[in-house]
């Protein structure tokens, strides 16, 4: 949300229609694995950049390649990355910040990217998870979820590997109540998260026990 002086906007999720003149009402998320999820901490919005129509130069490095691009101010960094770097890899399940499907890393943070502005990743470093893979290899989450069978039609599996890797970053070796609770900003409507939580500890390198 704009601080007053214009010079942030929160990284929460908005909830209502983006207002034309002052771009997205925010409503802040307090519970941890939604600031995992979502994020809340302000992020500087550049001087340069307004929420109006004129076209503002970013430079932002996307799973390893930097890209130097010209942006709207108001477009969402979830469209930059579908529509402008092809990386479809990372879906839109809401639009509306609630289902965390489209969670990326923006320096080392996830964030819900359908919340976040291009031109607040300027200068940054995001992650999405076609940028987890090393070598050939699957990331161990990756693998988890693929040996665990943890995923359905499987919209939501990017997000959810995403805000994974965010809490084993942090907690590597949570039970299973933590998991649970650190991907409560990611909705399934498949899999009734058994599997999800069990690919999770397997990554973690524990096995569940329920
Ligand atoms: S598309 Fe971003 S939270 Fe649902
Ligand atoms: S696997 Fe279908 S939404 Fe999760």
């Amino acid at each position: 949300m704009c601080d007053g002086n214009g010079l942030t906007l929160n990284k929460c999720l908005p909830r209502h229609s983006p207002d034309p003149e002052h771009g997205p009402r925010v409503t802040p998320i307090t519970s941890a694995a939604a600031v995992r999820s979502g994020g809340c901490r302000p992020v500087p919005i550049p001087s340069h950049g307004s929420l109006g129509g004129h076209m503002t130069r970013i430079s932002v490095k996307v799973d390893g390649t930097t890209y130097e691009d010209e942006v709207e101010p108001r477009l969402l960094l979830i469209h930059y990355l579908r529509d402008r770097l092809g990386l479809t890899g990372t879906p839109i399940g809401c639009d509306t910040s609630n289902c965390g499907a489209c969670t990326v890393d923006l320096d080392g943070e996830t964030v819900k990217s359908c919340s976040v502005l291009a031109v607040q990743a300027d200068s940054g470093e995001v992650t999405t998870v076609q940028g987890l893979a090393r070598d050939g290899e699957w990331h161990p989450l990756q693998k988890a979820f693929h040996e665990r069978h943890a995923l359905q039609c499987g919209y939501c599996t990017p997000g959810m590997i995403m805000a994974a890797r965010d809490l084993l970053r942090e907690n590597p070796a949570p039970d299973p109540q933590e998991v649970r609770e650190a991907l409560e900003g990611n909705l399934c409507r498949c899999t009734g998260y058994q599997n999800i939580v069990r690919a999770v500890l397997a990554a973690s390198g524990q096995e569940a026990t329920t």
